[in-house]
């Protein structure tokens, strides 16, 4: 059924008006069984009305003894109404690529959905490889809809292009709370092909601007087109506790350190920061100096980039969401005049794309769950089974980056847990992917080190006190005692601190 339009309607382009209708309508033109591309990157620019109104959809299908549910896939993670409501609902059967909502995490971790935790800058070209099936509909937020037809897209870019393109049919949110001055930011790159048709993608500097500011879609796609006024839902940052800041010094003096000897330029090259708190740390305290000049080629723009921003120490920054807290996004509308010229949204699959990171330099800055003495790092599952988030786009960065840096308290679960162990109980970043790795206690720079040096460095700077003297024995013991010296391990000790973990809840012997 068709609803009425208001005279201050985003969707400029009348024959869309008439596939405007109520949420509910929407929602019940997406059968179970079916796979939904969703646009959303973080808490930013995803359908905030038509998941919850599935989701009620859901419930009501099951109460009646009725199996309902659908594939998930999107950018990365999402909010509450999308990802935390159709999990509750239990409507999700496969979900992919990343995914922080603590009630999907829960099911994820019962083994309740099935989770494929991916490269995100892979998404997009295996989406289009074809071995993850058809793409039923694309369900994406926009900002508005032009004369012209052309999406204007909303704060976050994702693997929208592509789900847009794939998918047999559009249901479009419009959100009117998304910034009309948005429009213009936004660079989506129309040229990446599979091979053997494709070409290298003519970005050479993080400002580059390679394609078009809006998306192009086929109209007799769009079957449904929902009009929404909600806000973006990012958590706010907690300030720096002195374990984050101190890690941020360590990074900082590491920066000066290599522009001091030559490897760096002075306004450093594009950096990328992972998410959370002790990311947005470094990014706080480099705002403090001495670096100008730089640039930031990531893929999520936290508040910490927003403040070098305004602080003019980042000249401009290149990512694929923005991922601020409600105080910085309500500054950001704000500003949005001011900011737009030096802020890009990408679709992911360029954000985080290896051949510009390498052809960059990006210099890489992302959190761990646990690091082992030869420096491979486990970013994903704690005590090797249970998922925490997912790997995101730190694998997309860490082996391309120009400099691979990782960060992480010493110990976790108040000091129960040593985030520096003999063996890490999953491996996503093998040790030649990781080159400094950095706790409130020291910087571990790995560079050019062979696995016994690696270790020594890493137990020496890294290990919290309470678990290095248990560390170093370790590491004595497996000097002597190993079946090769490479890289000496224990094997059935290695992963008994672990174990000790799951029996006693501590990993202290
Ligand atoms: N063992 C067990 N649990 C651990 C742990 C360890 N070694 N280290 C951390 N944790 C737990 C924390 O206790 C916390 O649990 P809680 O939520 O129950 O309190 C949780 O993991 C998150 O840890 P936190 O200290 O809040 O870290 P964070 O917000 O900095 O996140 C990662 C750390 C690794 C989870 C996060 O960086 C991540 O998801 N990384 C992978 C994706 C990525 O790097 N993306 C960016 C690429 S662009």
């Amino acid at each position: 059924m068709e609803i009425a339009v208001a005279d201050n309607s985003r969707i400029h382009q009348a024959k869309l008006r008439s596939k405007v209708m109520s949420v509910d309508a929407a929602a019940a033109l997406i059968p179970s069984g079916s796979t939904v591309g969703m646009s959303g990157f973080t808490g930013s620019g995803y359908p905030k009305a038509v998941p919850l109104a599935l989701a009620a959809r859901i419930e009501a299908e099951h109460a009646a003894g009725r199996p309902f549910g659908i594939r998930v896939w999107t950018g990365a993670s999402t909010g509450p109404e999308l990802d935390g409501a159709l999990a509750k609902a239990d409507g999700i059967e496969f979900r992919l690529p990343y995914n922080s909502d603590p009630i999907a995490r829960e099911k994820i971790n019962r083994g309740e959905m099935e989770y494929f935790d991916m490269h995100l800058s892979q998404v997009a070209p295996m989406a289009w490889q074809g071995f993850l099936g058809p793409l039923d509909t694309a369900l994406i937020e926009v900002t508005g809809i032009r004369e012209d037809g052309a999406l204007i897209p909303s704060s976050s870019v994702g693997n929208n292009k592509t789900w847009l393109d794939r998918a047999d049919r559009i249901i479009l949110e419009v959100n009117s709370w998304q910034n009309p001055a948005l429009e213009g930011m936004h660079d989506l790159y129309y040229g990446t092909a599979l091979p053997p048709n494709r070409v290298p993608i003519p970005l050479v500097r993080p400002d580059d601007r390679i394609g078009d500011t809006c998306f192009r879609v086929d109209p007799d796609k769009i079957v449904a087109i929902v009009e929404t006024d909600s806000p973006d839902r990012n958590q706010p940052f907690t300030p720096p506790d002195a374990v984050a800041r101190s890690i941020a010094g360590h990074v900082i003096e590491f920066f000066r350190h290599e522009v001091a000897k030559g490897r760096l330029p002075a306004s450093l090259l594009p950096i990328q920061s992972g998410v959370g708190n002790i990311a947005n740390a470094v990014l706080t305290g480099l705002a403090e100096g001495p670096f100008d000049g730089m640039t930031a080629y990531t893929e999520v723009l936290q508040d910490g980039m927003l403040d070098l921003l305004r602080a003019g120490r980042l000249r401009m920054a290149s990512a694929t969401s923005l991922s601020l807290s409600p105080d910085a996004a309500a500054e950001l509308n704000a500003e949005m005049d001011a900011f737009r010229d030096r802020i890009i949204l990408r679709p992911q699959e360029i954000s985080n794309h290896p051949e510009l990171i390498r052809r960059l330099g990006v210099l890489s800055m992302n959190g761990l769950i646990e690091a082992d003495i030869y420096g491979n790092v486990n970013s994903t599952h704690v005590m090797g089974s249970r998922i925490q988030n997912g790997i995101g786009g730190s694998g997309d960065f860490a082996r391309n980056a120009y400099i691979s840096i990782f960060t992480t308290p010493s110990t976790a679960k108040g000091g129960k847990i040593s985030a520096i162990v003999p063996q890490v109980s999953h491996v996503d970043h093998i040790t030649q992917d990781v080159q400094v790795i950095v706790t409130e206690q020291g910087l571990a720079d790995l560079r050019g080190l062979s696995p016994k040096q690696r270790a020594e460095v890493i137990i020496e700077n890294c290990a919290h006190p309470d678990y290095k003297p248990t560390l170093a024995d370790y590491y004595r013991r497996a000097r002597q005692g190993s079946y090769g010296q490479q890289s000496p391990s224990l094997l059935a000790e290695a992963l008994s601190w672990h174990q000790r973990y799951i029996e006693t809840g501590s990993m202290k012997p």
